[in-house]
């Protein structure tokens, strides 16, 4: 099983997102249902490795939060796109949680990238870089969301693209009063 653990967007947010969608030549645009926050990539899992791992998952104890957006931004940077993405404000406990995810599966012996967590959606890739002029640059308005909890996902590699299911759900503890 391909696997990589994520946070799920309200269908509203993945929406408003999708209308982000500009004319990029050769851009491969992320179908907003499949839009999500990546934690961490786990790549092809044996079903014993995953089940150990979801027993880490499960003894999580993190705190909920509210994500504010943020920036647009692409990757490696704006003159060479390769992925367009956008961002979040920074948000303490989504570093948190996310540190706690790869640390359950470093755990469980699945290697994880040294790089630090870079929090952000990717809205498209692109094969070639291209100019991204019209596409919105800086802040964008779309309201917060609510993150109560995170998701093992499986995803398939088909000719058409990938298809992501959910496996599992882990809830997060109550967010702090504010
Ligand atoms: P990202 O594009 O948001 O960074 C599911 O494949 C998710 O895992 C992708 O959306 C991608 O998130 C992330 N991912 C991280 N490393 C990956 C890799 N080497 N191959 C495929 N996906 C990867």
């Amino acid at each position: 099983m391909r696997l990589f653990i994520a946070i799920e967007l309200p269908d509203a947010v993945k929406q408003t997102l999708g209308r982000l969608r500009t004319e990029i030549p050769g851009a491969r645009w992320v179908v907003p249902d499949q839009l999500h926050l990546t934690l961490a990539f786990l790549g092809e899992t044996d079903q014993e490795t995953a089940q150990s791992l979801t027993t880490k998952l499960a003894d999580i104890q993190a705190r909920g939060f509210d994500l504010r957006f943020g920036s647009t931004g692409c990757f490696p940077d704006k003159r060479r796109p390769r992925v367009v993405w956008i961002g979040f404000e920074p948000e303490p406990l989504l570093q948190k949680l996310a540190a706690l995810v790869r640390a359950a599966v470093l755990a469980s012996g699945i290697p994880q990238e040294e790089r630090p967590f870079s929090p952000h959606i990717t809205l498209a890739r692109l094969r070639a870089p291209a100019s991204i002029a019209g596409f919105p640059d800086g802040p964008v308005a779309i309201s917060s969301v609510p993150v109560r909890e995170f998701t093992l996902f499986e995803s398939r590699l088909t000719s058409s693209g990938a298809i992501h299911t959910a496996i599992r759900s882990f809830g997060l503890l109550d967010p702090p009063l504010e």
